[in-house]
C-alpha cells in the first residue's frame, strides 16, 4: 500500500491553519480529498498575486487543492454537500481565474444539505439560547441527523428524477411534524424542494463518481493523495467535547469511513497545532484567556472566523489535550502554525496537564462534564522579543522560539516537522 500519501488533520478546535498547510503540500500531490464536514469549514490560503499584492482564498466545501490547476479534487461520502455553497464557491474561484471543470468529483452517497436543514438548525439554536452550541448555521447537524435517520437525499439521487421525487416525498413526509413548527409552507412542499434542487441536479450530475473506486484506481496508478481534514479533533462528534462538537468524525477514523478506504492508506499524518488555542462557539476551554493577553492574541492572530466572522475565543496552548488528540489519529509529525503571533510576549504559558478532583491528567478525558471543571496546570516559558514573522529557516528563529518548539516536541513525544510563521504561503519552515 502506498506510503507517500499525506493526511492533514487539526488537533485542536479547528482553524489551526490546515488550509495553509494543505496548500503547501498540494503542489506535490495529484489528488486532494475532503472526507468530513461541509461548508462549516473555512480554510484560508494567502498567495502572492500577479502584482505581488497578497490575495486570499477561503475554501469552505471545496478541497483546498482546487486552487492548484493540476490537482484533481474529490468530495467523499462522509462530507455533507450544500449545493448553494458549492456553486457559490465554484463561481467565485472561476471568476478569479481558476478553471475547475473536469477536476472536481462528488461521491454518489454524499448527503445534500437542504434548506430544511438550515431552517431546523436556526430554530433549534434559538429555542434555548443558554444551551445553544453556537454552530455555523450551515445545516451540518440536521443533515447528518437525517443521514442517520435514513431519510436524507444524496448527490447521486439528483441523477435520476423519478428516484429524486421519491426520495423528496419520503423526506418531506417523515419530516413534516418537525417542519410544520417552522410555519413556512415552502419548506413542507415536495414540489418546492424539487424545484429548488432541479437546477443543481444538472450541474452536479457531471461531477458524480464512485470516490472509493476512483481513489483505489489512483493508488494503483501510483498517484499521490492528500487527505484534507476539516474542523479539529476536539470537535469530533464521538470523541470530542460533546455536545459542543460538530456532527462528523474529524479524527482519522473519519477518513476511512468517509471515503471507503482501508487503514494504511493515510500515509504521513500531519497534526496541525496552532501555537496557542482558539475556539469558535460554545463549550469548555480550560486554557481560555478572558483578559488583555487573550485580546492581544485575537488581535495579532486576526482571530475572527473564516466562515462566520465571529471573534474566536483565545487561550494558551494546551499540550495535554494535543497529546491525546495526536495519539487518537496516529499523528506522525506536528505542524506548528502562527508562531509569529506570540512574537513580543514576555512569558508564554503552556498547559501540560489538567487537574480534576485533585488528580492530575496528562492525557485528559475530553468528556465536557470534566473539561468544564478542570484546572489547567501550566509550565511557564520565556517569550522572544525579535520577530519570527516570515522566517523560513529554523536556525534563524530566536533561541526562545526554538526552545518553545523543542518543549512541544518533548512534552508530546512527537517531532515538529514544519512551522508556519505567517499567513502567506511562503512563510513556512521545514525542519530537516
Ligand atoms: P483552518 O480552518 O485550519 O484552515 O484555518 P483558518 O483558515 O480558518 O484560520 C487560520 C488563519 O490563520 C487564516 O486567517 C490564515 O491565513 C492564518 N494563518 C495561517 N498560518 C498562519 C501563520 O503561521 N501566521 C499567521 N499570522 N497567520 C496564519
Ligand atoms: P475548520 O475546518 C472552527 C464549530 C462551530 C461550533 C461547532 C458546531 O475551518 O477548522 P457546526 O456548524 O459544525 O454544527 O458547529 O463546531 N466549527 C468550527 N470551528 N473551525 C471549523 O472548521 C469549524 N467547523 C465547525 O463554531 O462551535
Ligand atoms: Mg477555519
Amino acid at each position: 500500500m502506498s506510503v507517500s500519501n499525506i493526511t492533514i488533520l487539526g488537533l485542536q478546535w479547528g482553524d489551526e491553519g490546515k488550509g495553509k498547510v494543505v496548500d503547501r503540500f498540494s503542489s506535490n500531490v495529484d489528488i486532494v480529498v475532503r472526507f468530513c464536514g461541509g461548508a462549516n469549514a473555512g480554510h484560508t490560503v494567502v498567495v502572492d498575486g500577479p502584482e505581488k499584492n497578497e490575495t486570499q482564498f477561503i475554501l469552505h466545501l471545496l478541497p483546498t487543492g482546487i486552487i492548484h490547476p493540476e490537482v484533481r479534487c474529490f468530495i467523499g461520502a462522509g462530507v455533507v454537500c450544500d449545493p448553494v455553497s458549492l456553486f457559490e464557491e465554484l463561481d467565485d474561484i472561476k471568476s478569479r481565474g481558476i478553471d475547475w471543470e473536469g477536476r472536481l468529483f462528488i461521491d454518489y452517497t454524499t448527503h445534500l444539505v437542504l434548506p430544511q436543514h438550515k431552517a431546523c438548525e436556526k430554530y433549534s439554536e434559538n429555542i434555548n439560547t443558554k444551551k445553544a452550541l453556537a454552530t455555523t448555521l450551515r445545516g451540518i447537524g440536521p443533515t447528518y441527523a437525517d443521514k442517520a435517520d435514513r431519510i436524507g437525499i444524496t448527490a447521486g439521487d439528483l441523477a435520476d428524477d423519478d428516484r429524486l421525487r421519491d426520495r423528496i416525498d419520503n423526506f418531506i413526509k417523515k419530516k413534516k411534524p418537525f417542519l410544520s413548527i417552522l410555519h413556512d409552507q415552502n419548506l413542507s412542499s415536495p414540489e418546492k424542494l424539487h424545484e429548488f434542487l432541479k437546477p443543481y441536479a444538472y450541474r452536479i450530475k457531471a461531477m458524480l463518481t464512485d470516490v472509493t473506486f476512483e481513489l483505489r484506481k489512483a493508488i494503483s496508478d501510483n498517484k499521490r493523495i492528500l487527505f484534507e481534514g476539516a474542523q479539529g479533533a476536539l470537535l469530533d462528534i464521538g470523541l470530542g467535547t460533546y455536545p459542543y462538537v460538530t456532527s462528523s468524525n474529524t479524527t482519522i477514523g473519519g477518513l476511512f469511513y468517509g471515503l471507503g478506504l482501508p487503514p494504511g492508506i493515510q500515509g504521513e499524518v500531519l497534526g496541525v497545532v496552532k501555537a496557542y488555542t482558539t475556539r469558535v462557539g460554545n463549550g469548555p476551554f480550560p486554557t481560555e484567556l478572558k483578559d488583555a493577553t487573550g485580546e492581544r492574541l485575537r488581535k495579532s492572530g486576526d482571530e475572527f472566523g473564516a466562515t462566520t466572522g465571529r471573534p474566536r475565543r483565545t487561550g494558551w496552548l494546551d499540550l495535554a489535550t494535543v497529546r491525546r488528540t495526536a495519539f487518537m489519529s496516529g499523528v506522525t509529525g506536528i505542524v506548528i502554525t502562527k508562531l509569529d503571533v506570540l512574537d513580543g510576549l514576555d512569558q508564554i504559558k503552556v498547559c501540560i496537564a489538567h487537574r480534576y478532583n485533585n488528580t492530575l491528567f496528562d492525557f485528559p478525558p475530553l468528556y465536557s462534564g470534566f473539561m468544564e471543571k478542570v484546572e489547567p496546570i501550566y509550565e511557564k516559558l520565556k517569550g522572544w522579543q525579535s520577530p519570527t514573522a516570515g522566517i523560513t529557516d529554523f536556525e534563524k528563529l530566536p533561541v526562545e522560539a526554538k526552545n518553545y518548539i523543542k518543549f512541544i516536541e518533548k512534552t508530546i513525544g512527537l517531532p515538529v516537522k514544519y512551522i508556519s510563521t505567517g499567513s502567506n504561503r511562503k512563510a513556512f519552515i521545514e525542519i530537516s
